[in-house]
């Protein structure tokens, strides 16, 4: 694998797939980022002291599949062991610690046939919260940042070739949702906004929500919640 540190780069993801252009594994990090940006391209603010990373590699497309799923499970897991204080997974791949966002990861994908270029960017609030309703790392975990780093590397390579069992996986991300089966919640798609009551997650880890006693079934979007269950 290629290790690529930069001091500023204006997107780990971006410079990831540049990357990939000359090498089929890289892993890319920065200590800033001037044009980070999430899901729905949205702004992730990204200064010194936090973690921003991107891995890339090139696979089959047949190794993307349910990817979201693992990366999360395992980023999730990861945290789980060295971080103390209430983790948990907001759909689709938030990490919050007590109830703030500390860790968010976008997984972008370019395929050509039957190739596929992946890039799965992590951002983590380190070393400071950047905005109100997120939350640092810092005083809660029990290991370097660059030891941090190392393992969530580690995790991230062998996340392609590992043999999953999805219901266990999925009943993992369940128990440590933010989402609880009949809370409230507010779905937003673009122009689109609608109410309902969350059922919990499809094998293919779409957001299930009943509305107007019909269940729907949503891949991409940003959830609230409204009320608890
Ligand atoms: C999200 O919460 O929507 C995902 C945020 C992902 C941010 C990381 S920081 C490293 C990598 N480079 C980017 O530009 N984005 C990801």
């Amino acid at each position: 694998m290629k290790k690529i540190k930069l001091k500023t780069v204006d997107s780990t993801n971006l410079e990831a797939f540049r990357q990939l252009e000359k090498y089929p594994e890289v892993c890319v990090s920065a200590d800033i980022q001037t044009k980070g940006y999430g899901r729905n391209k949205s702004q992730w603010l990204s200064s010194e002291g936090n973690i921003h990373f991107s891995f890339g590699k090139i696979v089959e497309v047949d190794k993307v599949k349910n990817l979201s799923l693992k990366v999360v499970y395992r980023v999730f897991s990861l945290m789980k062991r060295h971080v103390s204080g209430e983790l948990e997974i907001k759909w689709p791949n938030d990490i919050l610690l007590d109830g703030k966002k500390a860790a968010g990861i976008l997984i972008e994908s370019k395929i050509k046939g039957n190739i596929a270029k992946v890039v799965i960017g992590i951002g983590i609030n380190y070393s400071y919260a950047p905005i109100e309703e997120s939350a640092a790392l810092k005083d809660r975990i029990s290991i370097s940042k660059q030891e941090f780093v190392r393992l969530l590397i580690d995790e991230l390579q062998t996340v392609f070739n590992e043999k999953v069992d999805l219901r266990i996986l999925l009943s993992f991300i369940e128990e440590n949702s933010f989402f609880k089966k009949g809370d409230i919640v507010k779905f937003y798609s673009g122009e689109e906004v609608v109410t309902g009551v969350f059922k919990g997650f499809s094998p293919d880890f779409a957001i299930i929500i009943e509305i107007e006693d019909e269940e729907m079934l949503f891949y991409s979007g940003e959830v609230k919640k409204v009320r608890k269950s």
